[in-house]
């Protein structure tokens, strides 16, 4: 541990993990609060958000579980309203929540459509509308929006491919609004990392999905983590409407 979050109060969304082992979420809040941050680890399941704040409360960590509906305007008006009531302010919003959709363009039924948009896209538009007061009031603040390759790369998922760029237009659209009030905005476009939400594709996609890189090496939601450790520490203070591209080098490939 190096204090790099140090004083600083923060919110990761979707903090938990859909299964065993750990997801991105869960890795960016345990190394926010391993860098001196206090963590408000938000879930929809709040078994979820428990199991991390444990995990940091373990290491010696400070933490609170909240369970939310990032798709709710309410719930992240009252994610905003906890951290602040519990710990006197807001600096960093980790926007970590999305889900993922398989289907391409034919397959995708429009609830399935309406769904991905509103769990990957939306939420963010809500949750980052919900902190910009608190962050204003401590002279600014950094947003972190998960994004995915899927947004760079021609990708069969279309409704998750069109959501994750979204994202990325998002977080330039606000940079520019909110460069002014001192609160960064970037993305974080995680490549094939071997996280509980990808579990279910077996042995022989995760062999495949680490050979398409040129590192040929996998990924964790560790790997994730740091970048979004450093999009929301000061080391980032002059980096705003970026996207931080972690893959190992796939979208450097013609692959
Ligand atoms: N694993 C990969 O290969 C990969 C690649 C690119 C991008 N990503 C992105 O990483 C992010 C997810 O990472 P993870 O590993 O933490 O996933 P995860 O599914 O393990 O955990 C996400 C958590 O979000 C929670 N959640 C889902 N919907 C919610 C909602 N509406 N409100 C509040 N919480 C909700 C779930 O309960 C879950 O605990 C997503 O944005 C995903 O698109 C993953």
């Amino acid at each position: 541990m190096s204090d790099r979050l140090k004083g600083k109060v923060a919110i990761v969304t979707g903090a938990g993990s859909r299964g065993p082992g750990l997801g991105n979420g869960k890795a960016a809040a345990i190394l926010f609060a391993r860098e001196g941050a206090r963590v408000l680890c938000v879930d929809l399941v709040p078994e979820r958000a428990e199991d991390t704040v444990t995990i940091i409360g373990g290491e010696g960590g400070e933490a609170a579980a909240f369970a939310a509906d990032v798709t709710r305007a309410a719930d992240c008006e009252g994610m905003v309203a906890e951290t602040v009531r519990r710990w006197g302010g807001l600096d960093v919003l980790h926007n970590n929540v999305g889900i993922e959709s398989r289907t391409d363009l034919v397959d995708t039924e429009e609830d399935d459509w309406d769904r991905v948009m509103a769990v990957d896209l939306k939420s963010m538009f809500l949750s980052t509308r919900a902190a910009v007061r608190a962050m204003e009031k401590r002279g600014g603040g950094a947003v972190v929006c998960v994004s995915s390759v899927a947004a760079l790369r021609g990708h069969g998922r279309t409704a998750y491919a069109t959501a994750k760029a979204g994202v990325i237009g998002f977080v330039r659209s606000v940079a520019v609004q909110l460069g002014p009030k001192g609160i960064r905005v970037n993305a974080i476009a995680p490549g094939a990392v071997w996280t509980p939400m990808v579990a279910d594709l077996g042995p022989e996609a995760r062999e495949r999905r680490r050979r398409a890189t040129p590192l040929g090496t996998e990924g964790t939601g560790w790997d994730i983590g740091w970048g979004a450790v450093y999009l929301a520490s000061d080391e980032a203070r002059w980096v705003t409407g970026q996207t931080l591209i972690i893959d190992a080098g796939l979208t450097a490939t013609t692959r």
